[in-house]
């Protein structure tokens, strides 16, 4: 079994009982893939920041589950949950249950009642706020940004007021005034904010939703206490973080590791693996500086070939060379004790493939992403090359069945980054997935 191999050869996720898995980059690393093939090894897989503005594509058996909002565990049937620190649209998250079980999957989900729900106006107020800016965003327009601000501001509709239609109207006797005028300010229209039948709606899901009601944080800490293994799955990557990403151009959402224990309400010292999910090379949907963006036909031949495509929105992602010097920003963001790597397949073919490894800004060289975004989106890439491969390695199985130069660049990546990567995948499929025994190697 795949993922039994990954347990034995990594000591550090079999040890471990409570486990972080987070993008290193701009999201899209893969990691679906690689919460699917670790689910079998956890009870719980609980996802804890974001919203549907995610996607996260996992194929079993040839056959693609694209999911927004259901933590990736479900298809090995785990426990899922769903933490108060996620912002939820309960219409994307119903579908998304049927749509799973009508294929025979049963969706064991608990969803904490302090969850924030999307509400249509906060997808109005997303889509009015875009149109306005002069330098876009690029957000996927699901309403994320609005519903974090309510959270903040204390004016949020949360999960559990969706099971209690009094409870409902109360908050939207005392929210709708000021969203009104928001709408209408920005020349929308403010009737969104109490359309009958979206309240109808949501309240009819509400009632659905009842039943899978649980105290995330409670739940967890009584699996771990009684030696129970879980996952907490991250959304988007590193630099989408809204405290330490490259503003404006971000999520609202914290997407780093630490932000895994602040959402779901367990403490740093339970933390035993931070697992990061890096791409072979690096891609961006949406605005914002990207240093190594391939502008040419060599990024149009990475984004065919890695279907660079955004799972939620279809946009073409901006692809580019690796890039170490972000890489190695992300890995003191999050710690990680190991990495996986994914759709190293995607550079078969391309020689010489280049990584870069320092940023020239404004005429000096640095080894560590500025702090401003604007500096950032100034700084020139400086590169090293690697000799390529041309052997289809989308079926080998062993590290050391890989092309020798496919192998001298995983351990290139390796050495830049400081981290072990102790899976290597070569195909979206479960089993195209290569373990390494580093204690061997
Ligand atoms: P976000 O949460 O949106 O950041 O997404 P994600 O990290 O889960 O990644 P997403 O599923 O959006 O994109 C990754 C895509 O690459 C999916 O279509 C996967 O099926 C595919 N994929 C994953 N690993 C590999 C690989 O090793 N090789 C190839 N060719 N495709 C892969
Ligand atoms: P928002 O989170 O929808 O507001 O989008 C803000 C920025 O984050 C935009 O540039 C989006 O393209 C990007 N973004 C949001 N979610 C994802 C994701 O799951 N993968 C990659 N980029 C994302
Ligand atoms: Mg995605």
């Amino acid at each position: 079994m795949i993922s039994s191999k990954w347990l034995s050869t990594c000591p550090a996720i079999s040890r471990s009982m409570f486990t972080i898995l987070t993008g290193a980059q701009f999201g899209d690393e893969g990691k679906g893939k690689i919460i699917d093939l670790l689910a079998e090894n956890y009870d719980i897989i609980a996802r804890f920041q974001g919203g549907d503005n995610a996607g996260h594509t996992v194929v079993v058996a040839g056959k693609k589950y694209k999911l927004h909002l259901v933590p990736s565990g479900a298809i090995f049937g785990r426990r899922l949950l769903i933490g108060p620190g996620v912002v939820l649209n309960p219409r994307v998250l119903w579908n998304e249950i049927q749509t799973l079980e009508s294929e025979g999957i049963r969706v064991d989900l608990g969803i904490d009642p302090k969850t924030t729900v999307i509400m249509p106006y906060h997808i109005e107020l997303d889509s009015l706020r875009e149109k306005a800016r002069v330098e876009k965003i690029g957000t996927t327009n699901r309403g994320i940004g609005f519903a974090y601000v309510d959270k903040i501001a204390r004016e949020e509709v949360q999960v559990g007021d969706l099971t209690d239609p009094a409870l409902l109207e109360a908050k939207l006797d005392e929210i709708a005034p000021a969203k009104e005028k928001a709408i209408t300010d920005m020349g929308g229209d403010p009737n969104v904010v109490r359309y009958a039948p979206y309240i109808d709606e949501y309240l009819e899901i509400g009632k659905k939703l009842k039943d899978r009601i649980s105290d995330v944080s409670r739940e967890i800490n009584i699996a771990l206490l009684e030696e129970k293994s879980v996952l907490a799955e991250g959304a988007q990557g590193a630099f989408l973080d809204v405290i330490h990403g490259t503003q404006k151009f971000v999520t609202s959402s914290s997407t780093i590791a630490g932000s895994a224990c602040t959402n779901l309400g367990v403490g740093p010292t339970m933390v035993d693996n931070v697992v990061g999910v890096v791409k072979a090379y690096i891609t961006r949907v949406g605005e914002g500086p990207m240093p190594t963006e391939l502008l040419d036909s060599m990024g149009e031949q990475m984004r065919e070939k890695g279907a660079e495509y955004g799972t939620t929105t279809g946009r073409a992602r901006r692809c580019g060379w690796f890039d170490a010097v972000l890489g190695l920003k992300s890995i003191y963001l999050n710690s990680y004790t190991e990495l996986a790597l994914t759709k190293l397949d995607v550079l078969t073919g391309i020689d010489p493939i280049k990584v870069c490894v320092s940023y020239d800004l404004d005429g000096q060289i640095i080894g560590y992403p500025p702090e401003s975004t604007a500096d950032l989106g100034r700084c020139k890439p400086v590169y090293e090359e690697s000799a390529g491969w041309t052997e289809d390695i989308t079926e080998v199985e062993e590290y050391d069945d890989l092309p020798g130069n496919a192998r001298d660049y995983v351990e290139k990546l390796e050495d830049l980054l400081g981290v072990e990567i102790r899976a290597v995948s070569v195909g979206p499929g479960r089993e195209q997935t290569i373990f390494r025994d580093l204690d061997e190697d």
